[in-house]
């Protein structure tokens, strides 16, 4: 594929660019990161490629997104190694604003889904996290103007608020969802799994051991939802370097919390391991 793909900072110039794809008949396709991209990043940017005529990718670490006292300062950094991995699966655009780009000074305007879908599983543990995702994803989608935003199911519950947002204010973009990338472990690929030691590194594969566990147990015929769950609780409690944050069943359109998997349901986790919060899912479908 590609070379480097060219980094832009300002919206003006991607907006023109953008334009020229356009012009030209070309679809776009948008993949909004943080950066220090890994294997998920690149299955969002591999997946724009196969579907768009042009692909941009964002990186972006978002301040509005992260709650006090949370990794903002530490997240990991690393415009050139990411240009060249953008480049490696034929990201066109690389879009890296400074903060006053996307934050202009005196900017007073937050986009805020309410409801069911934020106030559950990470909601109440991050507060202003999803405002801080919706505000600077409404941000990103107005100035590049994609017609499919990619976006990974690792992170469910920001895929589905992403998608009540893009409803309610008819913002004229496709939001596609993604599999989660894993490693040959079944460890979620996640930038902030950097910060975990070796030790560490290994005790977070309970997180999808754990998860598969219950997969398993559904598949044979499990459905109450507190023996699914505290199964997952149970298994993960037990390592000693992961300390859970939540385990839950809910219902995988509404988040709604379901006591009988009797619909599609989303099993979701979230954890600390050492200073690396992780979280992880996965899809159920009961059958029969
Ligand atoms: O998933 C992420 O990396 C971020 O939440 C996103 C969507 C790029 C917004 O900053």
């Amino acid at each position: 594929m590609g070379g480097t793909p060219q980094v832009m900072a300002t919206a003006a110039e991607v907006r023109k660019r953008v334009g020229r794809a356009r012009a030209s008949g070309e679809s776009v396709g948008l993949v909004p990161t943080m950066g220090a991209l890994h294997g998920g990043h690149l299955a969002l940017m591999e997946r724009a490629r196969a579907e768009c005529g042009y692909v941009v990718a964002t990186v972006f670490v978002n301040p509005t997104q992260f709650p006090p006292g949370d990794d903002f300062e530490r997240y990991p950094r690393d415009l050139d190694g990411d240009a060249r991995k953008a480049g490696e699966v034929g990201v066109d655009l690389i879009f890296a604003p400074p903060v006053g780009e996307v934050y202009p000074p005196g900017d007073c305007t937050f986009v805020e889904v309410t409801g069911p879908l934020v106030e559950c599983l990470c909601g109440p543990h991050r507060p202003g996290h999803f405002r801080g995702v919706t505000t600077v994803c409404a941000r990103l989608f107005n100035m590049v103007g994609a017609d499919r935003a990619y976006f990974g199911e690792k992170d469910y519950q920001q895929l589905l608020v992403l998608k009540q947002m893009v409803r309610d204010l008819s913002i004229p973009v496709e939001i596609v969802a993604v599999p989660t990338v894993r490693e040959r472990d079944g460890l979620a690929m996640s930038s902030r799994n950097s910060y975990l030691s070796a030790e560490e590194r290994e005790a977070a594969t309970v997180l999808y051991r754990a998860l598969s566990a219950a997969e398993r147990e559904a598949a044979s015929g499990e459905r109450d939802a507190v023996a699914l769950v505290s199964g997952v609780s149970e298994m993960i409690e037990g390592e000693p370097l992961v300390e859970l944050q939540y385990a839950e069943l809910r219902d995988a359109e509404t988040l709604d919390e379901l006591a009988r998997l009797d619909r599609r349901a989303v099993l979701a986790v979230a954890a600390f391991v050492g200073k690396a919060r992780l979280i992880d899912n996965v899809v159920i479908e009961p059958r029969g």
